[in-house]
């Protein structure tokens, strides 16, 4: 039998096991991975082989296949309608209240926050969620949700399940920022912090596999879709706890309104498996992900997805036919995603994200301003065409939606802080104090509520009843 070029090239190492990891990489094309092997320390070396031992090899060639290598991934869209969607003056909301608040008064629903995410656009060191955005106090996003979910706990009068879902990369940084702030003074067995998986990060021309740095493959979180998969692993836990329904946000928007007690109401009140939150889009180019309808089925159409006709069709109104924004806030039936009998797990498909990374390949480090690395990833919203009962239900943008994506200019922290004061100052102003606010709604003062005090302008009346503010200055209220 003749013997392949590519092994003669072959590298050798001792052990049996690691030769034989060696040759898988070899015989998929991958042998890059080995060219500066005789550079490498005896450390580099062992760490390498370690991952490439994680690496489900063959998983990764069909996703190469299916994705890279094949123009199937660039087939369009079907012809969506824009959705049904929940409007906010709609009278079906009026009542579903009450049942939200008892389902979790009963403790039968968790929060799960995504956080895998690896925040290369905000370019902050570390956990997202471990950002401090408040103007005064420097509060973080982990922190403000903590704080949110302990005023919810207060008002229940029972504790809420919260999942923080994290990846390989910054897992133990979140768990020490847990321990190290005693879990923002929640009951540590109340909060799982758990792993999402990870896949490794390709070239996005040769689907080549490039490493972190010479001893270590570069790994990506798999997508906010591996929340699923993370509660299909969990499912029995989590019903042994009496747990039905997971509401889930994203770490990065810091007005996710957590545990709503009617976006519970609704979904309870119509048996629904996924239910969403959206915002009116009116600018069709506002980079988004949208509802739509298509066939029977309930769909989210990324931004870059769907035809620019429909993105600037507009309805007999005048607005934007595909207007209901998705902002990621779901409730989701946990035994139709994982259902207790079921034997295989329900699957989600996989998109391709580039980013721009710095990483090691070719024996020289690359850098690049635009994207030049491409990982697989699932996504959460994907579960919706799976569903035959789903809801979408509209939330006004300026309580909801202020978004910590990048480090500067749309979607940054200023941004989000300048929506925080606005709303704040709101909420102040119907409490009776006197603020002035400035064309773009933004008041003279620095102000800062903790989500401890209160999570609406009602709740805020009702605590300054007690309350003497100071006469001028920032107004921080905790
Ligand atoms: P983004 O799509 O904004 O990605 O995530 P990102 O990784 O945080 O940031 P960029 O694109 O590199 O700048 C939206 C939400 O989904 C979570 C993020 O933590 C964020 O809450 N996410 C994303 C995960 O939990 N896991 C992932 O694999 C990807």
């Amino acid at each position: 039998m003749k013997i392949p070029e590519v092994w003669i090239h072959m590298i050798r190492v001792e052990d049996p096991a690691d030769q034989a990891v060696v040759a898988k990489f070899y015989e998929a094309d991958q042998q890059h991975l080995f060219a500066d092997w005789e550079q490498l320390e005896s450390s580099q070396r062992r760490t390498l082989l370690a991952d490439l031992h994680r690496i489900d090899l063959g998983f990764l060639q069909q996703l190469i296949h299916d994705h890279l290598d094949s123009d199937a991934a660039q087939a369009p869209i079907a012809a969506p309608d824009p959705p049904r969607w929940i409007t906010l003056g709609d009278p079906i909301r009026s009542g579903v209240q009450q049942q939200g608040l008892e389902a979790l008064g009963r403790g039968e629903v968790a929060v799960l926050m995504v956080a895998g995410g690896v925040g290369t656009r905000l370019g902050h060191p570390g956990p997202k969620g471990a950002y401090p955005l408040l103007p005064i106090s420097g509060t973080t996003l982990f922190q403000m949700f903590a704080e949110s979910i302990r005023r919810l706990q207060k008002q229940l009068g029972k504790n809420i399940h919260w999942l923080i879902m994290t990846s390989p990369s910054n897992h133990e940084e979140t768990v020490e920022y847990f321990r190290h702030n005693s879990f923002h003074g929640l009951p540590p067995s109340e909060v799982s912090i758990l792993s999402q998986h990870q896949l490794p990060v390709l070239d996005p021309h040769r689907g080549k596999i490039l490493r972190s740095e010479p001893g270590r493959i570069l790994f990506g979180p798999d997508g906010h879709g591996g929340a699923i998969r993370l509660l299909q692993r969990e499912s029995t836990r989590l019903r042994e706890k009496g747990i039905r329904h997971i509401y889930t946000h994203q770490v990065d928007n810091p007005l996710a309104w957590i545990a709503d007690p009617e976006l519970v109401g609704l979904h309870l009140a119509n048996s629904s498996q996924f239910t969403s939150k959206a915002v009116a889009k009116t600018d069709p180019e506002e980079k988004v992900g949208v509802f739509c309808q298509v066939g029977d089925r309930m769909r989210v159409i990324e931004y870059s997805e769907l035809a620019e006709s429909d993105r600037n069709a507009r309805d007999e109104g005048g607005e934007l036919s595909f207007r209901a924004g998705n902002i990621a806030t779901h409730v989701i039936d946990l035994d139709f995603i994982a259902p207790a009998e079921q034997k295989t797990a329900l699957q989600l498909p996989f998109h391709q994200a580039r980013k721009s990374v710095r990483h090691w390949c070719d024996g020289r480090w690359q850098q690049s301003e635009k994207p030049n690395s491409v990982r697989f990833e699932t996504f959460i919203f994907d579960v919706l065409p799976l569903c035959e009962r789903s809801l979408v239900v509209e939330a006004d943008r300026e309580l909801e939606f202020a978004p910590v994506k990048n480090g500067t200019g749309v979607d940054s922290p200023d941004t989000s802080r300048a929506a925080l004061q606005k709303l704040w100052s709101r909420w102040l102003i119907e409490a009776g104090v006197e603020l002035t606010l400035n064309e773009d709604g933004i008041p003279d003062r620095v102000v800062e509520i903790s989500p401890l005090v209160a999570g609406n302008a009602a709740e805020l009346k009702r605590y300054l009843v007690d309350v003497e503010l100071p006469l001028e200055g920032p107004i921080l209220l905790r």
